[in-house]
């Protein structure tokens, strides 16, 4: 817009020069033959017409004291006579510009009066017009021309993007599927040499429990991801009506145990029959992570609640802790992938920070967002804001 703003300005500017420039040199020759007409006379002066070549041209002489002589032609100016402005412009009743100049008797050298040529700029007036039009109609087109070219590139160049894109989502997808089984043996025959703990020595049974430890957690990391991958497709793979109130329940029954467990007081406060459509899987996975980091982010002594309740035509349930809470400048990363506070504590705990970013994922699938409120060393309020179902 800018170039070609700068462009059709320069355009006219120099248009406008070139017109200006013609005017005054047709006005100069006019005003030449005009002073020739002017003559001498025993001390009167007198004009001696001669016709006018062009017709939107006009004559005035004047005398030394600038009275009015005689005139010729249509396009007078009706402007004051003044010597000291040689070009005048006048507006109405028509436009015309007029140049003034002083005549001098050619043999004596004598001072003898003025003579004032106008030209009617009617027709200037209506070129300019009609640039103006051009110039404004062609940089609307190549302004609307540009805008389509730039988003056909635009689309072009996002094409191998996005289709490596869903090549690295669908190899996250596939990677996890193919290591589930392998670590599931690992898991499986670590578990049963456990079993029989006679057979083997002291030291190789700790080892057999770190494996079966770390595929433990391996299996949760890709069971993430392959999640992650699903909920990046957007994909839901079974939606049905799912009754918000009886998935909390089920999943506050589930976890008591655990915040027994820590000494965390662990409340529920659920309104009956919140409906919402939806995957059963990923939205039980969602709410999991959260009470999941209420759980871990909370120490002894603390209290986790949650709720739900319906606002018009959304639902939203949270999940709030007296935990140890996330600093202001953390609060934007959290949702990121692969991203936790302080990673060594929280590899210690057994995460990998794909928690968040899963729930968030699969709420913005549902229709709906996680917010979180926060301060550190107080605890923090995730809510999740989710479309309620209508029949
Ligand atoms: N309730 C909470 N209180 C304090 N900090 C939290 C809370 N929830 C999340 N966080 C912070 O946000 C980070 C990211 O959380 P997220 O759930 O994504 O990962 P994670 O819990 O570390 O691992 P994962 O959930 O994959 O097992 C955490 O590492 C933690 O530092
Ligand atoms: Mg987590």
């Amino acid at each position: 817009m800018l170039i070609l703003g700068l462009f059709a300005i320069n355009v006219r500017i120099i248009f406008v020069n070139v017109l200006d420039r013609q005017l005054k040199d047709r006005l100069k020759t006019l005003a030449q033959a005009a002073a020739l007409d002017l003559e001498l006379d025993g001390g009167e002066i007198e004009v001696d017409k001669e016709p006018l070549v062009s017709p939107n041209q006009a004559i005035q002489w004047f005398d030394t004291q600038g009275n009015l002589i005689d005139q010729q032609g249509e396009y007078v100016v009706n402007l004051p006579f003044n010597p000291k402005h040689e070009i005048q412009t006048q507006l109405t009743p028509y436009p015309a510009r007029s140049l003034t100049s002083p005549v001098v008797e050619y043999d004596k050298k004598i001072f003898i009066g003025y003579t004032r040529v106008s030209e009617s700029t009617v027709e200037l007036n209506n070129t300019l017009q009609s640039l103006d039009m051009r110039l404004g109609v062609g940089v609307v087109v190549a302004l609307a021309l540009s805008a389509v070219g730039g988003i056909w590139l635009t689309r072009q160049a996002m094409k191998p993007i996005e289709q490596s894109f869903q090549r690295l989502q669908r190899f996250t997808s596939d990677a996890s599927h193919e290591l589930r089984s392998p670590l599931m043996a690992i898991k499986t025959n670590a578990a049963v040499a456990l079993k029989y703990p006679d057979g083997i020595r002291d030291l190789d049974a700790e080892k057999f429990l770190a494996i079966k430890s770390a595929s433990t957690q391996l299996t949760a990391l890709t069971e993430n991801l392959l999640m992650l991958a699903r909920s990046d497709r957007g994909l839901l793979p079974q939606p049905e009506v799912i009754d918000l109130s009886t998935l909390l329940e089920e999943l506050v029954r589930l976890y008591q145990p655990r915040f027994e467990e820590k000494e965390i007081d662990f409340k529920a406060q659920l309104q009956e029959e919140l409906l919402i459509f939806g995957d059963q899987i990923q939205l039980t996975r969602l709410f999991t992570n959260l009470i999941d980091n209420a759980l871990r982010y909370t120490l002894t002594g603390g209290t986790v609640e949650v709720r739900n309740e319906s606002k018009g035509d959304r639902l939203s349930a949270s999940v709030q802790d007296t935990g140890m809470g996330i600093a202001p400048e953390h609060i934007e990363h959290i949702f990121d992938r692969f991203w936790q506070v302080d990673r060594g504590r929280s590899y210690q705990l057994g995460g990998f920070g794909l928690g968040l970013a899963l729930a968030q994922g699969i709420a913005q699938n549902h229709g709906g967002e996680i917010t979180v409120t926060s301060e550190l060393g107080r605890g923090s309020c995730f809510i999740v804001s989710l479309p309620a179902y209508q029949s």
